[in-house]
């Protein structure tokens, strides 16, 4: 048998350094589960461009065309603020999840116990927080036609175009719907489709996936507007929202946030089951480069490592290893160990990123 293939793009700014703590875990699952893969590096974003002039060489896409999973740090800094919009970072990722077709982007926001009192918002609104943001990944106003800036008259006109085909809907609603049966079975479909006709369309084609195959969900939809204002008033009444590629790049920031730090939310972005039966993936915390703090060993790993946790989970079939993995984190945040974007409480001194990292190795082994 040979071993799962995952291809590594740790990309800028922190993004190297919470990597080189996922690659702790990743071979102590090798040494001590008897879970080894075959890793391969390489580059994206301003690091690609570097090196290639571009944000993603065609090797590194085709390469990841060809294995089970890639894991992907982060992407984009201040240095490449000037470039052409076509070779900027962030197109390197937007052209990996086009062209894996990753439609479906699953954001779970989680709020460790010990991290309840991070939160902006009290600890009872956020206390347990256990939800689920599926936002679709490959279509919407990030890659409708036309798009472009325009000459019109005496002035420049800058247009995108929001636009949803029946079979985009129908197949990020599918999604969600079956991630709400391992849940607690509701999905809140949220669009505005009070102004907008792709709204409307969204909210009839999720209605009718629900009808007709998954009469056993709890469907509600909400305007995104509204929805965003109901996540920061009581976030615990959802369990899956389903959102289009936008609307949830916002709602999953703000979400993001309810759980104390944009440092502990990890993602999956998963498409179509592939010949050996895995889906397409591509694994990712929600955070950024962070420029700032980058190679100061500030950086908080744990987004990134829990991204990990979703490969074994999504891509690996080892649920058990993921929950493993998700509990060392929450046994290491509760022992008080805190990167420096988790500080506030007082005497509490951060520890390094290295230092998280090797802690939550440490909590792996004391699991066995
Ligand atoms: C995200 C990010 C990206 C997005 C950027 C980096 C292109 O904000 O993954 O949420 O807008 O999708
Ligand atoms: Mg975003």
């Amino acid at each position: 048998m040979t071993n799962p293939s995952l291809l590594i793009l740790p990309g800028d700014g922190i993004g190297p350094e919470v990597m080189t703590e996922v690659v702790k875990v990743i071979d102590w699952y090798g040494a001590k589960r008897g879970l080894s893969f075959d890793v391969s590096e390489d580059l994206v974003g301003g690091a690609a461009y570097d090196k290639h002039g571009a944000p993603l060489h065609d090797d590194t896409m085709a390469k990841a065309q060809g294995v089970d999973a890639v894991l992907l740090g982060a992407v984009g800094g201040p240095k490449y603020d000037d470039l052409d919009f076509s070779v900027k970072p962030e197109r390197g990722l937007l052209r990996l999840r086009k062209e894996m077709d990753l439609f479906a982007n699953l954001r779970p926001a989680q709020c460790f116990d010990a991290l309840a009192d991070f939160s902006s918002l009290k600890r009872d609104v956020v206390a347990g927080l256990d939800i689920m943001i599926v936002r679709e990944l490959t279509s919407g106003v990030y890659f409708g036609e036309p798009r472009g800036i325009f000459e019109e008259g005496n002035e420049r006109i800058g247009i995108n175009t929001q636009r949803y085909t029946e079979s985009e809907i129908d197949r990020v609603a599918r999604a969600a719907f079956e991630l709400a049966r391992k849940r607690d079975g509701k999905v809140c479909s949220m669009e505005k489709a009070n102004v907008m006709e792709s709204g409307i369309l969204w909210r009839e084609v999720v209605q009718k996936v629900r009808d007709e195959d998954y009469p056993d969900i709890e469907l509600s939809h909400m305007y995104a507007d509204a929805g965003a204002m109901q996540l920061t008033r009581w976030p615990k009444q959802f369990d899956v929202i389903v959102t289009d590629n936008l609307f949830g790049d916002l709602l999953s920031d703000i979400a993001a946030m309810l759980t104390g730090s944009l440092g502990m939310l990890p993602s999956a972005s998963l498409g179509a089951p592939m010949e050996n039966g895995r889906p397409k993936a591509l694994y990712e915390p929600v955070h950024g480069s962070a420029p700032d703090i980058a190679g100061q060993g500030k950086a908080n790993p744990i987004a990134c490592i829990l991204s990990f946790a979703m490969a074994l989970r999504y891509s690996f079939d080892q649920g058990d290893e993921a929950t493993r993995l998700e509990k060392a984190v929450e046994r290491v945040l509760a022992d008080g160990k805190r990167t420096a974007d988790l500080l506030g409480e007082e005497g509490v001194q951060p520890v390094s990123t290295s230092e998280m990292g090797d802690a939550i190795v440490a909590a792996l082994d004391a699991s066995l």
